[in-house]
């Protein structure tokens, strides 16, 4: 097998004979390029059409990453993720985000299968136990608590009507849960606390203080404005809140891979239990397709072997993300948490160095990026790849805007691979060094043909997948995220001395922030 620390060396040669072909010239060679580095998949009431023709690849290459992801075990990896074996190594535990929403033992075992459908069938019991008269959910969590049910809600928002309005508090910052609380009434508001881990300080202590607008607002069965998310439901009675009702989530689900499990139940509370499941359909479909259709026709396999390509083999250290659809604008923060944390490692699974693993992923909507930061893609002496989505039919009132719309998508990529030389701008000489793009910066389109709410669940697990090859590719567990708890547990330390004398443990640096803060606090 490959060393996962070194580029090998074939991949290197091919990456070296592309350097001097320019996306212009890969595609006047080859008038098919657009067919067939574009793949399909059908996801029942929608199409989504994957166009990678404009990466910095050829057949060869194509082929040569096939044959990588065979050498380096992706597959083998994928079986034992399916069969329940413990890949994420270093907690001893199983992998089952895809179970969370499987119906066939492709891609879980009917054990794990059935788990499932009990989860979703409590969650749709709970969904139905809470009251009419509760107009407003408030759903308090964080990273892999709030980022994908917020996407989820947001996006849905512009599809279906909702029968209750959803509000997400996340930070510890007072300021989140004091605006989400706003025009409130506590007798009408249900709070979701969903923490797999139950441990959370930001959401524990946004959970108490919702406690006390609930009570300080009249309300006496408190825990019938409660609902709890987590992995862990024996921590709950520590932490001295109410509980009305406890969904669980298996620990084998990691927290940025629960949108398909309990953890999206404002999903149900606010547009209906059917369109949670019309979400995870879709997730679904792509989890089948992901697993069954051969590497070569594999969108997500080859989503994540095209972004294993760019950040190893040509080096490119970051990925945009920008989807051009204002119901998706939480997509790049989603995908932030989903891939950093998932392959924001430095070492394999053995301990041993990896010097290369996740590209920093960022973006925001288009077309507001183009008037933002699309200068330094175009121009900038950076080369980053760009995932663009968008979806053919309006969510909008106006079908003609949202055609220019996607013309932008279009035309970004165009320009980004094609550029426009100093020979081509015209105009005013002196300008033209000024005015010319380079091209050949690389990008991937996705077109949906309806954005649904499967189709949403499509995209995520689309992007689960296309993080797991990484991973794979890479050889870390991606499955862990060792690398949050020194800051979990410092701030825990500077916080308490905050209040008293810093400790001789905090540097210079930290100490001097300390006692700054103290006196301008104190001021107050
Ligand atoms: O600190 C990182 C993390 O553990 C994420 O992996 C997770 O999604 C988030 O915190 C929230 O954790 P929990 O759901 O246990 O509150």
């Amino acid at each position: 097998m490959s060393d996962a620390r070194s580029v090998p060396d074939h991949l290197a040669a091919l990456a070296e004979s592309l350097r001097s072909a320019s996306l212009r010239e890969l595609f006047a060679s080859d008038p098919q390029r657009a067919e067939w580095l574009s793949r399909k998949v059908q996801l029942g009431d929608s199409e989504l059409l994957v166009d990678f023709s404009k990466q910095t690849l050829n057949r060869d290459v194509v082929d040569a990453l096939v044959a990588e992801a065979e050498t380096r075990g992706v597959r083998r990896l994928l079986a034992d993720m399916i069969a329940g074996r413990a890949i994420n190594s270093t907690e001893n535990r199983a992998v089952t985000h895809m179970a969370m929403r499987a119906s066939s033992e492709a891609t879980a075992p009917i054990e794990l299968q059935t788990t499932a459908a009990d989860m979703i069938r409590h969650l749709d019991a709970v969904v139905a136990a809470v009251s009419k008269s509760i107009t407003h959910v408030v759903n308090i969590g964080i990273g892999g608590s709030d980022l994908g049910p917020a996407l989820l809600c947001d996006a849905l928002g512009a599809m279906r009507p909702a029968a209750r309005e959803v509000r997400f508090v996340s930070n510890i910052d007072p300021v989140d849960l004091d605006r989400a609380l706003v025009g409130l009434t506590a007798r009408h508001t249900i709070f979701i606390v969903c923490s797999k881990s139950f441990g959370t300080g930001e959401t524990l202590a946004n959970a108490r203080r919702a406690r006390a607008w609930l009570v300080a607002g009249g309300v006496t069965a408190v825990a019938d404005h409660v609902i709890a998310v987590t992995a862990q439901p024996e921590r709950i009675a520590a932490t001295g809140l109410e509980v009305g009702h406890v969904l669980s989530m298996p620990d084998s689900v990691g927290g940025r891979y629960s949108v398909s499990s309990a953890v999206s139940v404002s999903v149900a509370l606010a547009f209906g239990s059917g369109a949670l499941r019309e979400i995870r359909d879709g997730m679904r479909m792509m989890d089948e397709h992901f697993v069954t259709a051969p590497m070569h026709d594999n969108a997500p396999m080859l989503l994540g072997l095209i972004w294993w390509w760019n950040a190893t083999v040509l080096g490119h250290p970051s990925v945009a993300v920008v989807p051009y659809s204002r119901v998706l604008g939480l997509l790049p923060g989603y995908l932030q948490q989903l891939i950093m944390e998932s392959n924001g490692k430095s070492v394999d699974r053995s301990g041993s160095p990896v010097s290369t693993t996740s590209p920093v992923v960022w973006g925001s909507i288009g077309t507001n990026a183009q008037h933002a930061f699309f200068q330094l893609l175009h121009q900038g002496t950076h080369v980053v790849p760009v995932d663009f989505v968008s979806h053919s039919a309006s969510l909008g009132s106006a079908e003609h805007d949202h055609d220019a719309l996607v013309a932008n998508m279009f035309a970004q990529a165009q320009a980004l691979a094609f550029g426009v030389a100093q020979g081509e701008v015209g105009g005013e000489p002196s300008l033209r060094a000024h005015r010319a793009t380079p091209g050949n910066r690389p990008s991937t389109t996705m077109l949906f043909s309806r954005l649904t709410p499967g189709a949403i669940g499509a995209l995520v697990a689309l992007y689960e997948h296309a993080t797991f090859v990484q991973g794979a590719m890479w050889n870390v567990n991606s499955f862990d995220q060792w690398g949050v708890e020194l800051g979990k547990s410092l701030a825990v330390q500077v916080l308490a001395d905050m209040n008293g004398t810093p400790s001789a443990s905090h540097d210079a640096s930290t100490k001097r922030l300390l006692e700054q803060h103290r006196s301008w606090r104190n001021e107050r």
